[in-house]
């Protein structure tokens, strides 16, 4: 069991990452926090707005800067926290990515830099320092599933990922697992499934429409839009990355999801119909080269020994509540969207 005291969070200025930092606060209000986070064009230190400012210290950085990585964790904690001295960093939460395949289709390099070259940074680092690290990962490492199988990924499935985000996610995850057999670094990894809620990037599918339509702009639905992903509520990842981090066997990977099997075309109808538009109001764009046809999540192994279940699975609820927040956040998404659309129609999406 891992009872942390200090946790230094990868990417924490970014849609998980930053969800996470908030669970963490309410939920565990014994734990300090570090978040580390480049604030690339994915990263917004307002996303941490309305956390206690004495609980955790932002650094603006880059994971793949080794001096800094090293700086980090090698602190002594002398800094106090509530009257008491904060304890030296003891575990490592490691979110920070470039995310996006429509950006890794346009440029992969990036993802090449910050996925794999910054988490062998970090592995480096937690090796030197002796403190356990988990990592977060995708499924979209095992491939895709054809449309009309019942067939889940589980933790046994190979990998087989098919787009240079993914192939770089792959990279990372096989580093970790070298590093935890070669060097015996205490590490666990988790690959979840498609999250949604506040604070997710105007370029990803959900937000990306909802924000469409408030501004008046159409709704971009991908090809026939007859992709499944599966679904799950931010909150619910964050859970269970808690869970996998203070109770999970060191060395294993778990997979989170929450049965949430949607296709892309009845998401769309779902916000169109909650926002009150017509359920055909959209326009066909470009899909993506290559493009995975259906991800599915077989999570029972964390539900069996972890005991972690997913509380927000009721779906038009959970999208309600996410149309909600960004009617009511513009001014955290409305610098992004201009910029955003812009380039989206020069990849014709
Ligand atoms: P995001 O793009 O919203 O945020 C990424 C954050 O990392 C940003 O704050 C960014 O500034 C920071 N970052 C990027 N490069 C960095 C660098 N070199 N150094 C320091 N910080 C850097 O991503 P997200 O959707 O929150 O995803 C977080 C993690 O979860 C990623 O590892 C991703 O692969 C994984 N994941 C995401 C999903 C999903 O549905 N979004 C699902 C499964 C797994
Ligand atoms: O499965 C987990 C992965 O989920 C994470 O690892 C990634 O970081 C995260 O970005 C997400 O990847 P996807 O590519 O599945 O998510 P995205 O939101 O970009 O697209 C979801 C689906 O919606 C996909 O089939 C493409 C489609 N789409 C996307 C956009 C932006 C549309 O139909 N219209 C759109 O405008």
């Amino acid at each position: 069991l891992c009872k942390p005291q200090h946790i230094l969070v990868t990417g924490g200025a970014g849609f998980i990452g930053a969800n996470f930092v908030h669970w963490v606060m309410k939920n565990h209000p014994e734990v300090y926090i570090t978040v580390l986070d480049a604030l690339t064009y994915a990263g917004r230190r307002s996303s941490l707005k309305g956390c206690d400012e004495s609980r955790y210290t932002f650094i603006h950085g880059d994971i793949c800067d080794a001096q800094l990585v090293e700086q980090i964790l090698a602190q002594p904690g002398k800094r106090t926290y509530d009257g008491r001295p904060i304890a030296p960093i003891d575990a490592v939460v490691h979110f920070a990515a470039e995310s996006h395949n429509d950006n890794a289709i346009a440029d992969p390099m990036p993802f090449l830099q910050t996925n794999v070259t910054g988490t062998a940074v970090l592995l480096q680092a937690v090796r030197k320092h002796h403190i356990r690290f988990h990592h977060i990962s995708t499924d979209e490492v095992y491939g895709d599933l054809s449309l009309d199988s019942p067939e889940k990924f589980t933790e046994h499935s190979p990998y087989r990922p098919s787009s240079p985000y993914a192939a770089s996610k792959a990279a990372s995850d096989h580093l970790v697992r070298s590093w935890f057999r070669t060097y015996g670094v205490p590490v666990t990894i988790s690959n979840c499934s498609n999250n949604f809620g506040p604070y997710q990037h105007v370029e990803k599918f959900i937000p990306r429409q909802i924000t469409n339509i408030l501004t008046g702009r159409p709704a971009k639905l991908y090809g026939a839009g007859l992709a499944v992903r599966d679904w799950i509520a931010v909150d619910d990842h964050c859970a269970a990355v808690w869970a996998v981090l203070t109770r999970g066997k060191l060395g294993e990977t778990y997979l989170i999801g929450a049965n949430g099997e949607h296709s892309n075309l009845d998401v769309l109808r779902l916000i169109l119909t909650c926002m009150g538009k017509d359920e055909h109001d959209f326009e066909h764009v470009a899909d993506r080269p290559g493009a995975d046809r259906r991800y599915a999540l077989d999570a029972s192994k964390i539900e069996r020994e972890l005991g972690w279940h997913p509380q927000h699975t009721q779906f038009e609820e959970q999208i309600e509540r996410t149309i909600a927040w960004y009617a009511s956040h513009q001014e955290w998404w409305i610098h992004d969207k201009a910029a955003t659309e812009r380039s989206y129609q020069l990849q014709g999406h």
